[in-house]
């Protein structure tokens, strides 16, 4: 008999080890590694070569091919994340905190596109289907054409897929499937990692849609490494702030579609609404101009997205002042406070820093730099800003601004929510500045003297 060896992988970073150790030597994280089932050898034991395997055809990059025909659920803002709807045979991976919604969203979407003709079939692994059913006639799904089991062996599913040939699969959730492969428990590592290949695999050989939920451990990593994402062809995140209302599914990965395109929706007692026009309601909540408070004009995947940008600024007690962010990058707010201490002598020792993107919104975008000072400046001198300002620009290093890409969009959607005044970047072409009055700013110095006056320290 061929002697089996046990492998060892860690199940923070993936990394693969000869022998169990309390410490992953490849990420440093104690308590990781795992004992995984062994690969399956080959054919009588053999090593790869010693067989030899069958001609694969191939073929050219010339071969044209018919464009993806595409499934739509008719919910638009998940059409939209999809990159245009859901490609056949694609494999998908939606993951989130637990309780965000995700069931929610896979069950009306589910429903959607059962009412638009196409074959759904939903599996839970986690609630009793009579809660399914209960959450389907409060959200007046239950006519929906859907077929729903509550199963968590995969051997029955692949056997009832292969059977049932839906258009889609919905599999809630990833961790709670379990393969007879394989010897560990649902959840671990090697569990997630084989469940998921084989129906990433089945997706493809069927022609069937799979769309697998992940739950998103404490670290923000789908089952703990990243095994699942590199295996599907689209990655897309639900997400939102706790006490907010608001729910953001943002594709991170699209093999048939752009990455970093968003769709937004709203929690309600009847599951979640699509918010169409999300300006609108990021800055809703916005009346009278305030100090720290400034509109920056984003874009969010092909989507121009209108945010409130909040900074508080107060004396400190502590030794190290504190600097707390919320939806966005801390290491970049670091940055703009040493720009604007070393550029324009602004400073912010002895000073507690706070920054907040309103609505729960997260933003990545570099062209929020220009917003975040000026909501900095404006918080640490109490002197609001014009409520019709929109601001947006880049700030390298030097204090200079950056062009930033698709300003004339940005400028559109802000006309269209009736703000009159901007400041840009100066090194950008417009094509049209949209009726808007637009200061161009050359570098933050200028800004701050254009917006603030003359600083005292
Ligand atoms: P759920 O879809 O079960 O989350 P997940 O599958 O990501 O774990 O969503 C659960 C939350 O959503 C729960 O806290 C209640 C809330 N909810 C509503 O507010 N309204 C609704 O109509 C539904 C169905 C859920
Ligand atoms: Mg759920």
């Amino acid at each position: 008999m061929a002697k089996t060896t046990l492998a060892y992988t860690c199940s923070n970073c993936g990394a693969s080890h000869k022998k169990w150790a309390g410490r992953c030597e490849t990420c440093g994280e104690w308590n990781s590694i795992q004992e995984e089932a062994p690969l399956a050898a080959g054919p009588k034991g053999k090593t790869l070569g010693a067989n030899k395997g069958r001609k694969i055809p191939l073929g050219d990059l010339s071969t044209v091919d018919a464009p993806l025909p595409r499934g739509l659920s008719g919910i638009q803002e998940l059409d939209r994340v999809l990159g245009g709807g859901l490609v056949p045979s694609s494999a998908i991976l939606v993951g989130g905190d637990p309780g965000i919604g995700k069931s929610t969203l896979l069950l009306q979407a589910a429903a959607s596109f059962a009412r638009n003709g196409q074959k759904a079939i939903y599996i839970s692994g986690e609630e009793a289907s009579s809660q399914i059913r209960m959450r389907a006639q409060r959200l007046e799904l239950a006519d929906a054409p859907v077929k729903l089991a509550t199963e968590t062996n995969l051997r029955d599913i692949l056997t009832t897929l292969e059977d049932e040939r839906p258009d889609i699969a919905i599999i809630d959730s990833i961790q709670t499937m379990w393969s007879d492969h394989v010897d560990s428990a649902p959840g671990s590592v090697s569990q997630v990692r084989a469940t998921a290949h084989e129906l990433t695999t089945f997706a493809k050989r069927r022609g069937v849609s799979v769309i697998l939920v992940g739950h998103v451990t404490k670290e923000g990593q789908i089952a703990g490494p990243r095994v699942v994402e590199h295996m599907v062809d689209t990655v897309l995140y639900f997400e939102g702030e706790r006490g907010h209302q608001f729910r953001i599914l943002r594709a991170v990965k699209n093999r048939y579609g752009p990455a970093d395109e968003i769709g937004v929706f709203e929690m309600t007692g009847m599951g979640l609404q699509q918010v169409t026009n999300p300006s609108a309601l990021f800055l809703g909540e916005r009346d009278n101009p305030a100090a720290g408070s400034i509109v920056f004009a984003g874009i969010e995947g092909s989507r121009p997205l209108l945010v409130e940008i909040q900074a508080l600024v107060a004396q400190s007690s502590l030794a190290t002042p504190r600097r707390a962010v919320v939806g966005w990058d801390s290491a970049r707010l670091s940055m703009i406070l040493a720009v604007l201490e070393s550029r324009c002598g602004i400073s912010f020792a002895g000073l507690d820093v706070y920054l907040n993107i309103a609505g729960g919104l997260r933003i990545s975008e570099p062209a929020a730099d220009l917003a975040v000072a000026a909501a900095l400046i404006s918080a640490r001198q109490d002197r609001a800003l014009p409520k019709d300002t929109v601001v947006f620009g880049e700030i390298s290093l030097s204090g200079a601004l950056r062009p930033i890409s698709q300003a004339e969009n940005r400028l559109k959607e802000a006309t269209k929510l009736g703000f009159s005044n901007a400041y840009a970047p100066s090194r950008m072409k417009l094509a049209s500045e949209s009726g808007m009055n637009v200061q161009k700013i050359e570098d933050i110095a200028q800004f701050v003297e254009n917006c603030f006056g003359t600083i005292e320290q």
